[in-house]
């Protein structure tokens, strides 16, 4: 409940000063942190990538390979270590910490409900979510 108010609350304060993610900072966030094993144009191929024993997957496809819609809040918990991806604790380092950022970003989820991230993983989120291809 309290979270609910608080989450309208931000929403307002966002729209009033335009809190939009930025999806160019999120790219240079990727290039400092993600291309050594998703590759340049984040399509798996990074040079980090064959010296993992699991396939580094193509993130340009992530909303083809969900029907379609790109997967937005699955894919923030995929990055700051919330969704309990084996994986992720093994070959790729959990980033929660790296991302923390002092202010909140609401972003939209596919089904129109608003879910909170830091900056920094808000606008990489969007970055990726501009590099989607069919
Ligand atoms: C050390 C190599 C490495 C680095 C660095 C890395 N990743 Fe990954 N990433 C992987 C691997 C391997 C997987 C596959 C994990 C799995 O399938 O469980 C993955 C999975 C993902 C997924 C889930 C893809 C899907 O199909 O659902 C996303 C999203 C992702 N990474 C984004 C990022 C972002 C953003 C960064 C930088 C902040 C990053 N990764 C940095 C290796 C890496």
């Amino acid at each position: 409940m309290v979270w609910r108010m608080f989450l309208t609350l931000l929403l307002a304060a966002g729209t009033a000063s335009a809190q939009e993610a930025d999806p160019e900072a999120g790219q240079g966030i990727f290039w400092t942190y993600c291309w050594q094993c998703h590759g340049s144009e984040a399509r798996g191929d990074g040079p980090m990538a064959e010296m993992l024993a699991i396939e580094t997957p193509d993130l340009t496809r992530l909303a083809a390979r969900n029907g379609g819609t790109f997967p937005t809040g699955d894919v923030a918990m995929k990055i700051d270590g919330r969704a309990a991806l084996l994986a992720h604790g093994g070959d790729m380092p959990i980033f929660g910490p790296v991302l923390q950022g002092d202010r909140s970003v609401a972003m939209r989820l596919p089904d129109g409900q608003p879910m909170l991230a830091s900056r920094p993983l808000a606008d990489l989120v969007v970055y990726l979510e501009t590099l989607q291809t069919e």
